[in-house]
């Protein structure tokens, strides 16, 4: 069964009120063109109330970029699942590099998100990828084990029938260097045989979006590959046009 390609839009913390709305009715204006990708946007938790009204009714698909491993009461400044899920996310991104660099979320602490994200209903979205030092010692696919084994040992790899898993090279990310597409192809087909060692049926399922300085230029020659199906776009998604490049962008 052929798996849909995904579109994620990564925020991160960007935009205002206004900016928010002129980015999506650009992004909807051109949605008659996307035809084959599924298409979701994970704006600041701020944003979430606007954009779940400004996308009702569109094929636009709601995440977040986090979530607390909490569901209720004295954890200042955090946000639930059942939050999320108020305001109408479907999606949550769980493990993005720069949680884990800049905010020391442990292999641990992402897998608990993803237990939570997933019991809560939402499709979390897990990342994994090696930073530069680690993929010049050699040692990108211990890396991306270590991270994708966290979820199995805790959820077991059925959970990871319900979510997506995106491969964000960390040297990658919002630096213009992309990983070419054989690069990119060599990692998902690694971690697609890492789950099919569990559980063959899984792997075949499982959506795994490459990210890393995704562009409109960019985007097809990478969605073509077998194993890539699709793609969490950070830079990118901030401009309506080049993101709709990118949800044009299945093969
Ligand atoms: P980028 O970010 O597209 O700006 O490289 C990707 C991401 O961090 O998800």
């Amino acid at each position: 069964m052929a798996r849909q390609i995904m579109v994620a839009g990564n925020w991160k913390m960007n935009g205002s009120r206004d900016s928010v709305k002129v980015l999506l009715d650009g992004i909807k204006a051109g949605l008659g063109n996307v035809t084959k990708s599924a298409v979701v946007v994970c704006p600041s938790y701020v944003f979430l109330a606007d954009v779940e009204q400004m996308i009702a009714g569109t094929i636009i698909g709601l995440g977040a970029q986090n979530l607390s491993t909490e569901s209720a009461g004295a954890f200042t400044g955090e946000i639930s699942a059942s939050m999320l899920k108020d305001f109408g996310c479907q999606y949550v991104i769980v493990g993005h590099s720069e949680r884990r660099s800049l905010y020391g979320e442990d292999d641990a602490l992402v897998a608990q998100k993803y237990a939570v994200a997933r019991a809560a209903g939402l499709t979390p979205i897990l990342c994994v990828g090696e930073t530069l030092a680690e993929r010049e010692q050699g040692i990108t696919e211990e890396v991306v084990a270590r991270q994708l084994d966290a979820v199995i040992e805790l959820e077991g790899v059925a959970a990871l029938a319900d979510g997506v898993i995106a491969y964000e090279p960390v040297w990658a990310i919002g630096t213009g260097m992309t990983a070419s597409p054989e690069q990119a192809q060599d990692v998902h087909a690694f971690i697609r045989s890492r789950i099919a060692e569990h559980d063959a049926a899984v792997a075949d399922k499982v959506q795994i979006l490459y990210g890393g300085s995704v562009k409109g230029a960019n985007a097809t020659e990478l969605f073509s590959k077998p194993d890539i199906d699709g793609g969490l776009i950070g830079g990118a998604s901030l401009d309506a046009e080049d993101f709709l490049k990118i949800c044009s962008a299945a093969p």
